[in-house]
């Protein structure tokens, strides 16, 4: 099949990337349709929900992403004015292009929006990383997941309970494939890569340093849910403090959780314990420390995942996760945010009792290419049966 007459019908494909979690997804699908004999003619997106440098460029640099075509730059904002801004931008980036489809991937504001947009207008959409729930309507990311499976056209996934999700939600079978992991691709091939802890704790030039040798933790928070109100964030922070007396925390801060310990007045509470506070850390440096961590505590979706894939524990300070399969057969235990729970856990693992886990099903570094081959043929279909 030549080049010409897989996407001579309609322009490229179009891939979305709005925030942090997107990138490490996207990077992988990219470079496979670069790899795809005749390659696949692609533009990449990027609505701008995450701007930083901290947060956006040192990612698109580790992950060998390309500048993205086009950028939205739509910013921060509540939730509706973030998904209506992406969605009125999105819209002449699809008249100009005419893109014979869309990849979202996730389940962040700019995911939804774009889905939307496109599926009204008659592109049609694949979903990477579908299926996944965690039946809780309060969180942003669960809207985003339900309302995104209910319209897209091919749904990508990463573990087989996404396809009873799926199913129970009256979704078609026809437009559900698993794939693997696309997030786990990019762990594989930039493994060789991690940044050694020691250097990137040297590098960031920490106000208190600390002293890794006997092993360390790391720590990321950012859901709303924990970070937003003082009555859960000080409790949380009180157990790191304790934790951080058995074990030295490296606590890589996402600004969401930084603004908030500055409005409540808790900085006092991580700067006088035995904890790094480190900027968001780029991905080759975020490897290099989950890697050689004794363990992981974080709220954060993808995390999970990666210390599953590293064999690393994980303790999760969610009370649901949406990525059953981590615990089922992967490193992470839910411990919510109850103090004895994290801290039996933590004993556990200090003891040399932590999870060990093994690697699910299609984790192997080949899910994007995966991908490109069932999107390659469902377009080449698709195309057969257009009316001339
Ligand atoms: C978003 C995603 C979440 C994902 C997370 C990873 C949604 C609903 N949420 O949440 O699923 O796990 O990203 O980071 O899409 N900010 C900066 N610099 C940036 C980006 C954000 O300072 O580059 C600040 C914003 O001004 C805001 C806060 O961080 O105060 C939160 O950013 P936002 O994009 O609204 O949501 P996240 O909490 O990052």
């Amino acid at each position: 099949m030549n080049r010409d007459a897989l996407f001579s019908a309609r322009g490229p494909v179009l891939c979305v990337v709005g925030a942090r979690p997107n990138f490490m997804k996207v990077a992988p699908i990219l470079h496979a349709f670069a790899a795809h004999e005749p390659a696949v003619p692609t533009l990449l997106v990027h609505t701008g929900q995450h701007y930083d440098a901290d947060m956006n460029d040192r990612l698109f640099v580790d992950l060998r992403l390309p500048v993205p075509d086009i950028n939205l730059e739509v910013g921060s904002g509540t939730h509706a004015v973030q998904t209506a801004d992406a969605m009125r931008r999105f819209e002449p980036v699809l008249d100009a292009n005419n893109p014979s489809c869309v990849i979202v991937v996730g389940d962040v504001n700019s995911t939804l929006a774009c889905t939307l947009v496109a599926v009204k207008k008659g592109v049609p959409v694949a979903h990477v990383e579908a299926g996944l729930r965690s039946f809780d309507r309060s969180m942003p990311e669960e809207i985003n997941r339900v309302l995104t499976d209910q319209i897209a056209d091919l749904l990508y996934t990463t573990e087989l309970a996404a396809h009873d999700n799926l199913a129970r939600e009256g979704v078609d079978a026809a437009r559900v494939r698993f794939v693997g992991n696309v997030m786990i691709d990019s762990l594989l091939a930039n493994r060789a890569l991690a940044i050694p802890p020691e250097r990137t704790l040297r590098s960031a030039n920490c106000a208190a340093p600390i002293d890794t040798a006997g092993g360390f933790g790391v720590v990321t928070l950012h859901r709303p849910s924990n970070v937003d109100r003082r009555d859960v964030l000080e409790p949380l922070l009180e157990v790191l403090r304790d934790v951080s007396a058995r074990l030295p925390l490296v606590f890589a801060m996402h600004p969401r959780t930084r603004a908030s310990i500055d409005r409540l007045g808790l900085g006092e509470l991580v700067s006088e314990a035995r904890i790094a506070v480190l900027p968001p850390q780029g991905y080759l440096e975020m490897l290099g420390l989950m890697s050689a961590a004794t363990l992981v505590l974080t709220d954060s979706g993808g995390m999970q995942e990666e210390t599953t894939a590293l064999g690393v524990p994980c303790l999760t300070l969610r009370e649901n996760t949406e990525r059953p399969i981590t615990i089922e057969q992967g490193t992470n235990t839910l411990v919510g945010r109850d103090r004895g729970a994290i801290e039996h856990e933590v004993s556990e693992i200090l003891a040399g009792r932590g999870k060990r886990g093994r690697v699910p099903e299609l984790w192997d570094g080949r899910a994007a290419e995966r991908i490109t081959a069932d999107l390659v043929a469902w377009l080449a279909g698709r195309r057969a049966q257009a009316p001339a």
